[in-house]
């Protein structure tokens, strides 16, 4: 049996070379040695299309928070759970979703679709806290039926969650996992098909990638499992 051996190829940083990487070489980079903002961009890169969970949370005030999370995702069907992870803001401190969830114990995920993604990228905007990103956008909110965050009126699909846990993410934490359980399923009719599951063509997502990038789902197909 033939082994590969280990770091058959060199370990480099994205900037280590003088001058950046040339162009045409591989980029191997190890993290242990390589800036932060290197693995992050290369996490970004190619770990992608990321679902966008676009997040309503209140404060003990009542105030409504909204921001898009796309380390964001689906992590336990039974029971159904979503995960979005939150890193500090630039000051520090939590973020304000991040800060309403752990205090009031629950959240909602709107689905980020194509008609709304101006709105969803509006709404990362960095406000002072208990400043609702709903007014800036111009959005409408919907009471929801088992959690006191409500619900983006424009968007086609909601989940009312309870928090479940909320991870610390590695030794020394720039992050937190805001893990939910789902109570509650709201889908719109109009992305539905005529056997009440979604129709992907009518619901649209929209997937987040590295830089300034998305994209649309507009090229689909399908795949059966293997037997
Ligand atoms: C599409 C998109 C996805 C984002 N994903 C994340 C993410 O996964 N984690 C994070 O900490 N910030 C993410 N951000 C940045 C936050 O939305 C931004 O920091 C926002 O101000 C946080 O709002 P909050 O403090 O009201 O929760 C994202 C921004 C955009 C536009």
């Amino acid at each position: 049996m033939s082994s590969i051996p280990r770091h058959q190829l060199p370990l480099v940083s994205a900037s280590g070379a003088p001058g950046g990487m040339p162009s045409h070489e591989d980029m191997i980079l190890d993290v242990a040695s390589c800036k932060p903002i290197d693995a992050y961009f290369a996490l970004v890169d190619v770990v992608n299309p990321r679902p966008i969970g676009w997040i309503t949370t209140v404060n003990d005030a009542g105030r409504v928070n909204l921001a898009p999370y796309s380390f964001f995702n689906a992590v336990s069907g039974r029971p159904p759970m979503v995960a979005f992870s939150a890193a500090f803001k630039r000051d520090g401190s939590k973020k304000d979703s991040h800060r309403n969830a752990e205090m009031m114990g629950e959240f909602v995920c709107n689905a980020a679709t194509s008609t709304l993604i101006e709105k969803v990228n509006l709404s990362s905007k960095e406000l002072p806290y208990g400043e609702s990103e709903v007014d800036l956008t111009g959005l409408s909110l919907l009471p929801s039926l088992k959690v006191k965050p409500p619900r983006i009126a424009e968007s086609p699909v909601h989940l009312e969650c309870k928090v479940w846990k909320i991870l610390p993410l590695g030794d020394k934490p720039s992050a937190h996992l805001v893990i939910g359980e789902v109570v509650v399923f709201h889908i719109s009719a109009s992305v539905l098909d005529h056997k009440r599951r979604v129709d992907p063509h009518k619901l649209q997502t929209v997937g987040r990638h590295g830089g300034d990038w998305y994209s649309h789902a507009t090229h689909l197909f399908e795949l059966k499992r293997p037997e």
